[in-house]
């Protein structure tokens, strides 16, 4: 009996501990198309994925997040899903998907998958079947369509702009106008339809069913919209105040009710299925309702994304966040890059940004990337050091394909092979994200530099070689080799326990985990004394006396 009572105990001490993974967790996102392409057709795919599980378990991580694989005309880069519970037959079929998830969990990674629930692709059976019934009926009852204004409804029923640029309202051609806040090719559901909640309670099984650990969540403040009859302007929207819930579109209370519906069925599985979300919310504390236990459970921010390499920005945001994850009960999320931002090896060899976010910043790119010229051997240095300090910090820490390997941004991509939506919506303004989605080198040679047996669907520039998993791995002091030592050290190390910070120099951080793990990082022009202790890594070349600029160590005391 007591052996009994015993193990039960410790089963159920080791489901608590699974049921919690996520919280200190590294996830790495792959964009599946530009990862490794299997099948030579210069598009990556999921059986490219299954093959790199080997460098997926080397490198260190706890998770893959995987931007959408369903199928998709790519209007916006997969983010048009046209069949949620499919995989595009240009990535794998679903046995593909399984295997990959074997792969991948026979390597105890975990697998995360990207859910886009404020829109669906036009080529969606319900968008398509919207287009031929009549105004009024059910199946456009699904999105969101409005009559338009003037005689015969010829004009938009609203000013809008889409985030992409362009109007945020497409006339059907009975009069009736649907609303997409992104591409046209991206019309937003309707979530008051009990028939659209259903749906994605089943699509969230299904991926469960299937084995997938959790959802990060697209949009996630957006389902919820509130449209009065009369629509108000752009310009009344734009005055509206995001902060009291109450926006017609933007972070509205009751899009919980949604997630507290999600959450019934995460906790149906065991462990429960995890989930993040994509939340851009102010003020920030706003965000501690998606993190909540009884919502999504965690949440992005990126507010390092958006800052300076800077002492005092990093600072400030690594306590608030840490405030805002222990009052939500959370852990905070910390990221440098994804799919939406310039690389951050670029964007810190750039000149400082200021207050103008970064996210879709990137007026440097219209230059081809000339214009500032980017100081590439100063945005590494700051970038491997910004990434140290990050991989001490608690919470979870979330790593972009290719950074690893200290890729900069793609700014050589002709305009004819660009394939971003914000460059045809925004001409001359916005040349988009693709140079951030460029497959990324395996080889130092070969046509796609190891990507796959054809050339790369982006091109790739030749400067990638060098970069190349090949050409890093054999040299320690490489950012791959850095990369797969700290996560290494780190599996260590990290706890869930806070931080302390040891006074320093203005321009030096340095904090303190309570097991006696250090990290120290200089911001400033000038080297500074190195703190005493053991050295276990540090970001660049230190002589142990000083601690360069634009450099981290990570010491025990
Ligand atoms: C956020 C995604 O990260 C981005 O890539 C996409 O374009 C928009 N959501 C719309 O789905
Ligand atoms: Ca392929």
């Amino acid at each position: 009996m007591t052996e009994l009572l015993n193990s039960t105990a410790d089963a159920t001490t080791a489901s608590r501990i699974d049921a919690d993974w996520w919280r200190q967790a590294t996830v790495y996102q792959i964009y599946p198309r530009s990862f490794a392409d299997a099948n030579g057709d210069g598009i990556g795919d999921l059986p490219g994925i299954a093959s790199r599980a080997d460098y997926l378990a080397r490198l260190g991580i706890d998770a893959v997040w995987l931007s959408p694989f369903y199928p998709s005309a790519l209007a916006d880069g997969g983010y048009d899903v046209a069949d949620y519970r499919n995989v595009d037959p240009r990535l794998g079929t679903l046995d593909d998907f399984d295997a990959m998830l074997e792969a991948l969990h026979a390597k105890g990674i975990k697998l995360i998958v990207d859910i886009v629930p404020n829109h669906s692709s036009d080529l969606h059976e319900w968008f398509q079947a919207a287009l031929a019934a009549p105004k009024g009926s059910s199946e456009r009852d699904r999105y969101v369509f409005r009559d338009g204004l003037g005689e015969k409804g010829e004009l938009p029923p609203a000013d809008w702009k889409s985030m992409f640029g362009g109007p945020a309202w497409t006339a059907v051609g009975d009069g009736q106008w649907y609303l997409h806040l992104f591409a046209p090719e991206q019309p937003d559901f309707n979530w008051h339809n009990e028939e659209v909640r259903a749906d994605f309670l089943k699509t969230l099984r299904f991926w469960s069913d299937r084995g997938v650990d959790g959802f990060r969540v697209d949009v996630a403040h957006a389902l919820a919209k509130d449209l009065p009859e009369n629509l108000p302007s752009l310009a009344e929207l734009d005055a509206m105040d995001r902060a009291t819930g109450t926006h017609p579109l933007w972070d509205r209370d009751e899009v919980h009710d949604i997630y507290a519906g999600w959450r019934a069925v995460f906790n149906e599985y065991d462990p429960p299925r995890i989930a993040v979300a994509e939340a851009w919310v102010d003020p920030p504390s706003r965000r501690a309702r998606y993190a909540s236990a009884e919502g999504l459970g965690q949440a992005f921010n990126f507010d390092l994304l958006e800052a300076d390499f800077d002492a005092d920005a990093f600072r400030e945001i690594i306590v608030d966040n840490l405030d805002q994850a222990a009052a939500s009960g959370s852990s905070t999320t910390w990221v440098f890059s994804n799919h939406d931002v310039v690389r951050h090896a670029t964007r810190y060899g750039l000149p400082p940004n200021g207050d103008r976010p970064r996210h879709y910043n990137r007026t440097w790119l219209l230059s081809g990337g000339t214009e500032p010229q980017v100081d590439v051997a100063a945005g590494l240095s700051r970038a491997r050091a910004a990434t140290m300090l990050m991989l001490a910090l608690p919470g979870s820490a979330y790593l972009y394909q290719g950074e690893e390997l200290g890729l900069g941004e793609v700014a050589e991509i002709p305009d004819l092979a660009r394939q971003d939506p914000t460059f045809y919506r925004s001409p001359g303004f916005d040349v988009g994200r693709d140079g951030c989605r460029v497959p990324i080198p395996w080889s130092e040679a070969g046509d796609s530099f190891g990507f796959g047996p054809a050339d790369a669907h982006l091109p790739q520039p030749q400067w990638f070689g060098s970069l190349s998993v090949e050409a890093q791995s054999g040299d320690p002091a490489s950012t791959l080799n850095l990369y797969r030592e700290a996560l290494a050290l780190r599996r260590r190390l990290q706890t869930d326990e806070s931080l302390t910070w040891v006074p320093s120099d203005p321009e030096v951080l340095h904090l303190r985990r309570p097991n006696g793990w250090e990290a120290v990082t200089n911001f400033g022009p000038a080297a500074v004394p190195l703190p005493a202790g053991e050295v276990l890594l540090a970001s660049g070349p230190i002589d142990g006396t000083g601690l360069p600029p634009a450099t981290t160590v990570w010491l025990r005391a």
